[in-house]
């Protein structure tokens, strides 16, 4: 419907090379929450935040986030197939520390960077259109907490 077509263009709008918009997402969520940065390891020099973010880990990590949103959006018309690479992705993130609580910053940021690199196209339907699909990849990825 109105969402996958909402959803589907803004992020074919983004451009091939997703990381710059991951860059900006990331630097606002850790913006938005400090705390996060001390969950990498990053190794190079990462007493400071603006250091850190241009670490070889930080960018792998942005682009590796910036393909999972990638295949939920070629996914869908069936997200049902990403349910356990979601909860295993959620598994690892347990594992590192991350709670569960921090998706709501994460989506947060996800949100700024979309209203940064679509300007006048972040419209309300836009951001709830977003707001429904984080949730639902979010809800997968939070399985992975329960026992
Ligand atoms: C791996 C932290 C959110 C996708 C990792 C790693 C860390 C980490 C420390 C291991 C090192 C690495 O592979 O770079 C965090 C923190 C987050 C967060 C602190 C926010 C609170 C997300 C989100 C996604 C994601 C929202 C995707 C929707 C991945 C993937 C891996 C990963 C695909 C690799 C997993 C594997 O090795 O199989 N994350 N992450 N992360 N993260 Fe995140």
């Amino acid at each position: 419907g109105k969402d996958k077509e909402l959803i589907r263009d803004s992020w074919e709008s983004l451009g091939k090379n997703k990381v710059p918009h991951g860059i900006v997402m990331f630097t606002r969520l850790f913006e938005l929450d400090p705390a996060l940065l001390s969950l990498f390891n990053y190794k190079t020099n990462c007493g400071v935040v603006p250091e850190c973010l241009s670490s070889p880990e930080f960018l792998e990590h942005v682009t590796k986030v910036m393909l999972v949103i990638d295949a939920a959006v070629n996914h869908l018309d069936d997200l049902n197939s990403l349910e356990d690479f979601l909860l295993n992705l959620g598994r690892k993130h347990q594992a590192i520390g991350v709670k569960t609580q921090s998706f709501a910053v994460v989506g947060e940021a996800l949100l700024y960077m979309l209203q940064c690199s679509l300007g006048t196209g972040y419209t309300a339907a836009l951001r709830q259109a977003w707001l429904n699909l984080y949730a639902i990849v979010v809800a997968a990825m939070t399985r992975g907490w329960a026992k």
